[in-house]
């Protein structure tokens, strides 16, 4: 059997050419992050860089190799005019003729490295039709605009998922011949669960409707919900939802009472927003507690919010507690 590759599948689904080329120039660089990431303790790279990046975290070095090599492979796409990155504190400018700019976390789950376990790359691609030099204000579209999302998850093999608004593809890494694969394109998050995802050592921090929500799962057939849940936490969002596209369930990261001018720890344009797009491109929903992510006007590039994600109605469930 013949895998179709990626230009493959942007062909047939008639992408266009602008777009296909950030699409294909964003799954080169994983390559090569996903090389420097093989090399782990070999290439002297695991560790602290010595600074903190914009939200105050320790900066490991590899963040700083991914920020790097995605930046300057961007920079060279003419239809690349500006990007913002989890490790930029300003949006940067590229080739002002181009006509998407683009989002990004370079490293999801970055405390995963130094224990050789899964971290990903999470971006997002809006289009721009502003003149002049790049601002953060062409950048503050809610997630439903956005003309394309998607991950590269580092893991035993490395897959990259994305959509163009037609259904979720997952394309997994030959490392022969260093090209991505389509192996998956009927991705579809069943609406029902019994698995959930939340780091449950903050119980007693968040909001006191998502603490009954998530004591009413862990009290089992014997509970309110009457069935057994299982959960996982990988502790990198992007290996976190890559599974809830493979086998279903809802993933929650919530409001969290001791920093609450934070509103939540994820970042709402390049975590919330792509995955956002990918989960109800695969029949999920995610919202916060107050509605649905995708329609969030945002007001800054690093914003944060709270997430509820996966299966749809244990998505609705979660959000009705808090009504
Ligand atoms: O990017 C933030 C992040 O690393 C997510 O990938 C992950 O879901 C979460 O933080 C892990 O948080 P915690 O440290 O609470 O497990
Ligand atoms: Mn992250």
């Amino acid at each position: 059997m013949k895998y179709p590759s990626l230009a493959d599948y942007l062909n047939q689904q008639n992408t266009a050419a602008d777009l296909q080329s950030v699409l294909l120039g964003l799954a080169d660089t994983s390559i090569n992050i996903s090389k420097a990431l093989a090399k782990g303790a070999l290439a002297g790279v695991l560790g602290a860089a010595g600074a903190e990046n914009v939200q105050g975290e320790d900066q490991k070095k590899l963040d700083v190799i991914a920020n790097d090599l995605i930046k300057n492979d961007l920079a060279t796409l003419s239809a690349v005019r500006g990007l913002a990155s989890e490790e930029e504190t300003a949006v940067v400018a590229c080739n002002l003729d181009g006509k998407f700019l683009v989002t990004f976390d370079p490293l999801d789950g970055s405390s995963n490295i130094d224990i050789n376990s899964m971290v990903g790359t999470i971006f997002s691609v809006l289009s721009s039709d502003a003149d002049g030099p790049v601002t953060e204000s062409e950048f503050l579209q809610a997630g439903r605009h956005q003309k394309a999302a998607g991950y590269v998850l580092y893991g035993p093999s490395a897959m990259l998922v994305i959509s163009t608004g037609n259904g979720v593809a997952m394309f997994t890494l030959d490392p022969d011949t260093g090209t991505y694969l389509l192996t998956d394109d009927q991705i579809n998050i069943p609406k029902e669960t019994a698995e959930f995802s939340v780091n449950m050592s903050n119980q007693r921090h968040w909001d006191p409707a998502m603490q009954r929500y998530i004591s009413e799962l862990m009290a089992g057939k014997e509970g309110p919900r009457g069935k057994n849940y299982n959960m996982r936490w990988v502790a990198a969002m992007v290996a976190d939802v890559h599974r809830i596209l493979c086998r279903g369930g809802l993933f929650t990261y919530p409001w969290d009472a001791r920093k609450p001018e934070q509103a939540g720890k994820l970042r709402l344009m390049y975590e919330a927003n792509p995955m956002g797009f990918l989960v109800e491109q695969a029949g999920g929903e995610i919202w916060t507690p107050e509605g649905k992510i995708l329609d969030i006007q945002p007001d800054n590039i690093h914003q944060r919010v709270p997430v509820i994600l996966g299966a749809a109605e244990e998505v609705n469930t979660c959000v009705s507690y808090h009504n």
